[in-house]
């Protein structure tokens, strides 16, 4: 592989830094007062994850954050975005607060601002308590939407007099596809009418709680993290260009417009019907002060004869595909980052997520990784050079963790975590990056202005026998 990344053309400032999820990653999910989240049932329920393995111990973050930290310092980190477990801080998702839940999170904001590392915490990474959903109030009830607003405001008046940057919601689309539609993802379900009903009361939830960190946590910076995939038609046929129009629409645009202009499509206006009552608009649209794009690959539809008339289709033979079955394809993301730019002009863009799978044994070289960074990195440049304002790029993901259904298989870090020893060792493409970031800050060397005077023009310098003054 011979191409590489040019570190000099690195906005000036540019935040690098690591993204994580607290289930992927904590482990301890009896300890210190938490309640089961809709994870731990569904990894719990054989049949739904690899080999039956489950976030029980995942990385034991809980315990190891201060290594964790002094890894992202020595990477050379700006920020690290994780997520709280909603479960931990209010167990039954509604009524009492647990504090010790809000003491870790205060130990882990504190010993990242010690280690010059900005805290960018995420309210929700698909762990709803479990006691909401058996409840039948999950996403699929309204009244979530006033549930995470509580959350969301005893998390902010924790926090928020030190952690600024702020995000609602990591991938909107994904936990409400996988996990409503087709059920691929807790809480299992897959129901269309569900899955519209989780949209709109996610919607809602995100606008409630950007107005409660607003009031909480002055100077905050508000975003959220969606998944943005180009969508590609599998054949140039009428269906599947069609097909390819109703996925964008559930995939990229069900959270997305209503968030920032206020509005669904007409797709889902039409499907979400009278779920959408007045006022329910403008308590959605909040004022964002950026935009995160989560970005692995673009995807491909197909014409179904289903509730929704499309499914996803498997990118064209011959593709670069990874071992999640994702085509890399370094030029969708450009496309991606200009899409964005264009229908939500005037919001910073921060990659919040990029990144790729391998399951290399211990030690061997993570090449791939290292190339699918490069490729990423160079399509991000070239966004930028058409007029993308991207300012800050989090790898997904730190360390090697629990893959939702896929289990420990799929490794995502830059770190290798040994899930037996729980032990921490960087690999190739820790050293590439940590390499990269480091030569981004270097001062920029302006080239010296040609001189408009012949040489002979130019004082010589003092003679070296002249005397000091
Ligand atoms: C994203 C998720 C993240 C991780 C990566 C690989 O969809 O946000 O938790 O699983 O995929």
């Amino acid at each position: 592989m011979s191409e590489t990344v040019d570190a000099a053309r690195f906005p000036e400032g540019f935040i690098w830094g690591a993204s994580t999820a607290s289930y992927q990653i904590e482990g301890a999910v009896d300890e210190d007062g938490r309640a089961p989240s809709i994870w731990d049932t569904f990894s719990h329920t054989p049949g739904k994850v690899e080999r039956g393995e489950t976030g029980d111990t995942a990385c034991d973050h809980y315990h190891r954050y201060a290594q964790d930290v002094g890894l992202m310092k020595t990477l050379g980190l700006d920020a690290y975005r994780f997520s709280i477990a909603w479960p931990r801080i209010i167990p039954e998702g509604t009524g009492e607060v647990n504090e010790p839940g809000l003491d870790f999170y205060d130990r882990l904001t504190d010993s990242l601002l010690e280690a010059g590392i900005e805290p960018w915490p995420c309210l929700y990474h698909w762990d709803l308590p479990d006691a909401l959903h058996m409840a039948g109030k999950g996403w699929e009830d309204r009244a979530c939407a006033d549930a995470f607003a509580d959350y969301a405001n005893t998390v902010t008046a924790r926090l928020g007099d030190r952690a600024k940057t702020w995000l609602t919601f990591n991938e909107p689309n994904v936990f409400s596809i996988f996990g409503y539609l087709i059920g691929y993802h807790a809480p299992g379900v897959s129901d269309h009418e569900t899955f519209l009903d989780a949209v709109h009361t996610v919607n809602l939830a995100h606008g409630k709680a950007c107005q409660v960190i607003r009031s909480n946590v002055p100077n905050a910076r508000i975003g959220l993290a969606p998944n943005m995939q180009p969508v590609r038609p599998a054949t140039p046929t009428i269906a599947d260009r069609e097909a390819a129009r109703i996925l964008d629409s559930y995939w990229n645009r069900a959270f997305a417009e209503p968030m920032v202009h206020g509005r669904y499509d007409p797709i889902m206006t039409k499907r979400l019907g009278d779920r959408i009552k007045p006022g329910d608009m403008e308590t959605i649209r909040q004022p964002l002060d950026w935009f995160g794009v989560n970005y692995y690959s673009p995807l491909y539809a197909k014409a179904a004869r289903n509730s929704t008339g499309m499914k996803m289709a498997d990118p064209p033979l011959g593709a670069d595909i990874s071992l999640m079955g994702w085509h890399a394809d370094p030029p969708s993301f450009t496309d991606a980052l200009l899409d964005v730019s264009k229908r939500y002009p005037g919001l910073p863009i921060y990659i919040t997520e990029n990144g790729t799978a391998d399951a290399l044994p211990a030690g061997e070289r993570d090449q791939n990784r290292i190339d699918y960074y490069t490729g990423h990195l160079n399509a991000l440049l070239n966004a930028v050079d058409k007029g993308a304002d991207v300012r800050g790029y989090l790898i997904w993901s730190l360390m090697d963790n629990f893959e939702w259904a896929l289990g420990y298989r799929t490794r995502f870090g830059v770190i290798r975590c040994d899930f037996d020893t729980l032990e921490r060792t960087p690999k190739a493409s820790h050293d590439w990056l940590q390499a990269l970031i480091a030569q981004s800050r270097e001062p920029r060397v302006e080239e010296p202005p040609v001189s408009e005077f012949p040489a002979s023009d130019i004082p010589d310098a003092a003679p070296a026998d002249s005397e000091p003054d």
